[in-house]
């Protein structure tokens, strides 16, 4: 009897499996529904938003509520404690262009403790302070480079088989120009996000949020996205007490489901003065109810671990929204603002991105700056740098050579720094 319990359970996930890798994922621009984005300048009372003064007082508060309850769930607003220990130094860094420090992190709370381990490369040549960009990386600090000296972040360090080839170094160099960014003059400070949400649907009981007091509302309850979006506001705290790092002008940059929650970072800790979302697609940069490319059912099913509870209420429902993530890329305004996509990464919808940052420029007129303005997405490396910014490169879902050069162009531009 219990054998076919088994037999028939194991059946029904092959199923469900089926189910969801046969669903079909629209590709076809012609299939895009028609449908009106809800208007950013609206008040939810129907008044409209006529100066900056009504925006941050009424109108942002109430879309950072509706993303906060919709969507990636409430960040606690209490601090636990974050203890930093230099466990490493290296003044001769990446040749000699920079000084590495490696910072263990550690949160506690609830009677446990969560380790991350802060990695930052510092510039040798500076004069006065240096601008920061704060990222993760996906697959820990030892991946970013060949530096034997590098430690492996807490996450790989619980990993038993030392041979395991996630242990390899630098197996996503490519996606770190360290020496290119250091040599721009920029400081990089990184750390690997699984220490702070292990990315998985049972990663909870080791993650950061395992040490704040159970969520009251399960469906507003903040999960992975959350999380990760908190942990960047920590590398920040860090950053903040550093003499050499210059705090107004420090950037956030993530790939991916880090371009997610780079933008809610962004969204919440207006400390991010220019925010770079790097191919986030669904639940990042791309509109919704465009249906284009990865859906809210897709993600949703997964990727249960991501979004609060309440987003699910949208999977297949996306016609339902009233809102879209022009909303989380208009939460960035003032500040500066930069999306990119790859034209081969169907799944994340460049055109949605385009669109949702042309869409937040009201906003920014609202301040007097220029946004992004008109349908017509740029040709493939005609990167568009206003006040917000956007390109499309030739290639496939990655973080190549050629988006780090525009992110520096842009946050130069940004931060009127002028390279010799
Ligand atoms: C999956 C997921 C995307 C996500 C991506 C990534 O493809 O469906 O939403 O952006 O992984 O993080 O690489």
């Amino acid at each position: 009897m219990k054998r076919l319990f088994v037999l028939v359970a194991l059946m029904a996930g092959v199923l469900q499996l089926n189910a969801q890798e046969k669903r079909e994922i629209n590709y076809d621009e012609s299939a895009v529904p028609a449908y009106i984005l809800p208007d950013l300048l609206t008040c939810l009372d129907g008044q409209p938003v006529k100066s900056v003064t009504e925006w941050e007082t009424v109108r942002r508060p109430e879309i950072m509520h509706i993303l906060a309850t919709q969507e990636y769930g409430l960040t606690p607003q209490t601090a636990i404690e974050m203890k930093s220990k230099l466990m490493a130094e290296d003044p001769h860094a990446l040749g000699g262009i920079a000084t590495s420090q490696q910072v263990m992190l550690t949160f506690s709370g609830q009677g446990k403790t969560v380790k991350a381990l802060l990695l930052a490369y510092i510039p040798n040549q500076r004069q006065g302070k240096v601008p920061v960009v704060v990222g993760y990386n996906f697959q820990g600090n030892h991946s970013m480079s060949l530096d034997e000296n590098i430690l492996y972040s807490p996450f790989f360090e619980r990993l038993t088989d030392r041979n395991d080839p996630q242990l390899k170094r630098g197996i996503q160099m490519n996606r770190w120009p360290l020496e290119m960014i250091v040599k721009r003059g920029y400081a990089l400070v990184t750390m690997d996000y699984q220490d702070i949400y292990p990315d998985n649907p049972a990663g909870e009981p080791l993650s950061v949020i395992s040490l704040f007091p159970p969520s009251k509302d399960n469906d507003t309850k903040w999960q992975a996205i959350g999380a990760w979006a908190w942990g960047s506001s920590r590398m920040a705290d860090w950053v903040e007490q550093q003499p050499w790092a210059d705090q107004d002008r420090l950037v956030i940059m993530g790939h991916s489901r880090q371009g997610k929650a780079a933008l809610w970072t962004g969204a919440q800790d207006t400390r991010f003065r220019v925010v770079i979302s790097n191919d986030s697609g669904c639940g990042g940069a791309a509109l919704s109810k465009r249906q284009f490319g990865e859906d809210i059912a897709t993600i949703v099913n997964s990727f249960p671990h991501w979004f609060c509870p309440a987003f699910n209420q949208y999977a297949d429902r996306e016609e339902s929204l009233s809102f879209d993530q022009h909303y989380l890329l208009a939460m960035i305004a003032p500040r500066h603002l930069y999306v990119a996509s790859a034209q081969e990464d169907r799944w994340a919808d460049p055109k949605g991105e385009f669109l949702a940052t042309v869409a937040t420029s009201p906003v920014y007129r609202l301040y007097g700056l220029d946004g992004i303005v008109g349908s017509q997405m740029p040709a493939i490396h005609q990167p568009l740098m206003q006040h917000t910014g956007y390109h499309i490169r030739a290639g496939v879902h990655d973080v190549t050579d050629y988006d780090w050069q525009c992110y520096l162009d842009f946050c130069d531009k940004a931060f009127s720094i002028k390279q010799d």
